[in-house]
């Protein structure tokens, strides 16, 4: 037998107050949907439907690199038995179902893994679960004396004892496909809402006797669903936190997990420190003996041994080296790649540029679309003008080279090894190697020039 899963994300989230469907949204740098979906992933399944609705085509079109997933479409938002009514066509009879909700996204595989197995048994399980106050609009779970699960009543249609029933409906659960498509048939809406309850197939299971079985989840936080920005706030920093225990269990030293993000996924080796407001993004890989400094941003890199980023960075798709120094307020660019014991100081930016071991650029400079050698002195204040208004152009910096602050290098342009450029240079042609290059300067000057014509003019 395999098994189906369909996801239901069609519903807008009214309470976001949004314009973006609420499974959109982001939970650490993923929507919630692909937290959904990337556990449901783990799981061994055939295939994924995930129904859409509000927003039309965003929620297909931005989650299009998803894998086994086949998009059906909800035109109108008549209830989660409806809901579920417009995949359940495309799903073989002999599968089981998986239903999960799109905005519920800590879900863990454990348990579905569970909750999928305990309907091998039953035939339809549900993940359900005991809380304290189940008031806040979730459906609860009857059971008869003897403890058998006979229905569920939706918080709008339960009456008397019901509402204080404190074994909640998570809304996730497996059914046998065969059954549940002839069950979806027979719906009505017929209820306080009006709407196409999908819960009201537990009813119809128990009436033809089919046992329906219940598993609890792990973390009462994987059954909780994002219905406003506060509830995703939240959620937000518990789930840091969670991945900020994991990274320091490992060994990594995060000065304060309350002031540490990452939206994306950070392989990290061993006595790395992390200083306060560093966010991670994308896929970013950290090896040992790295320090990274305060204020920092670090997007799809990878750094090796006993790097240092100073504080105020963002180093953005790039390769840094061993024993590289950078910072404070530096930005490295894309396609960047630093060789070793490269040093890159304050406001300078790196740009599409390979620069070779040992090679220093502390202060104030440009340096784009570049191939920089070893041992290269980059003066204060040089920039690669490598920018004519059409087109891009490469600059290529022998090694050993020494430039001399506010030199402009105009590309296409090469300098050739052991070459020094004079400081204030603006070099238009390329350079031969080992020569001393200035321009020529006139410096004039005027005497007996003094103080007073400083002043303003009266
Ligand atoms: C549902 C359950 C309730 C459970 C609760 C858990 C029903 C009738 N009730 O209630 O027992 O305790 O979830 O949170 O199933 N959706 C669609 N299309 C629709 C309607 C909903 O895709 O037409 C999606 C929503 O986007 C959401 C999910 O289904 O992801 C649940 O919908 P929601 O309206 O939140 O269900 P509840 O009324 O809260
Ligand atoms: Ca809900």
């Amino acid at each position: 037998m395999s098994l189906s899963i369909v996801i239901l994300a069609a519903g807008q989230g009214t309470r976001m107050k949004s314009e973006l469907p609420k499974v959109l949204h982001m939970l650490a740098g993923r929507t919630l949907l692909e937290h959904v979906y990337s556990a449901a992933l783990q799981l061994n399944f055939r295939e994924a439907y995930i129904v859409y609705g509000y927003g039309g085509e965003l929620v297909p079109k931005r989650l299009s690199h998803l894998q086994a997933v086949s998009w059906v479409e909800q035109k109108r938002q008549l209830g989660t038995g409806h809901a579920v009514k417009q995949a359940i066509g495309h799903v073989p009879d002999v599968d089981d179902v998986l239903i999960l909700y799109g905005d519920v996204p800590l879900i863990t595989y454990q348990t579905l893994q569970r909750l999928v197995d305990a309907a091998q048994d039953s035939g339809f399980s549900l993940l359900t679960l005991k809380i304290d106050d189940p008031t806040s609009g979730y459906g609860r779970i009857v059971r008869d004396d003897e403890g058998n699960v006979t229905r569920i009543v939706e918080e709008k249609d339960a009456e008397g004892d019901e509402t204080s029933i404190r074994e909640i409906n998570t809304g996730m659960m497996t059914v046998q496909a065969r059954l549940l498509k002839r069950w979806l048939e027979d719906l009505n809406q017929d209820n306080a809402q009006g709407e196409f309850y999908l819960t009201d197939t537990i009813q119809m299971a128990v009436e033809e006797g089919i046992a329906v079985s219940s598993t609890r989840p792990d973390y009462v936080t994987e059954i909780e669903g994002v219905n406003d920005r506060v509830q995703l706030a939240e959620m937000e920093r518990y789930y840091q936190m969670a991945q900020a225990h994991h990274l320091m269990q490992q060994g990594v030293a995060i000065m304060d997990p309350m002031r540490f993000d990452l939206r994306g996924y950070l392989e990290a080796g061993q006595d790395v420190t992390i200083d306060i407001n560093v966010v991670i993004e994308g896929n970013v890989s950290i090896s040992n003996n790295v320090m990274i400094g305060p204020n920092c941003l670090i997007k799809d890199a990878d750094i090796a041994d006993g790097v240092h980023i100073l504080s105020n960075c963002v180093i953005d798709n790039a390769v840094i080296g061993k024993a590289c120094r950078i910072g404070p307020f530096s930005r490295i660019r894309p396609q960047t790649r630093l060789e070793e014991d490269v040093h890159i100081g304050n406001f300078v930016e790196v740009k599409n540029s390979q620069v070779q071991s040992g090679s220093k650029m502390n202060h104030l400079s440009y340096i784009g679309d570049s191939e920089v050698g070893k041992d290269v002195n980059v003066g204060a204040g040089t920039i690669t003008c490598n920018y004519d208004g059409a087109n891009k152009h490469k600059t290529i910096i022998g090694d050993n080279v020494h430039i001399g602050s506010d030199t402009q290098l105009i590309a296409p342009v090469t300098v050739g090894k052991d070459a020094t450029i004079a400081a204030g240079t603006t070099v238009i042609k390329d350079v031969e190697p080992n020569v001393l290059l200035r321009n020529q300067l006139k410096q004039k000057v005027v005497k007996d020039w003094g103080t007073e014509l400083r002043k303003t003019p009266e």
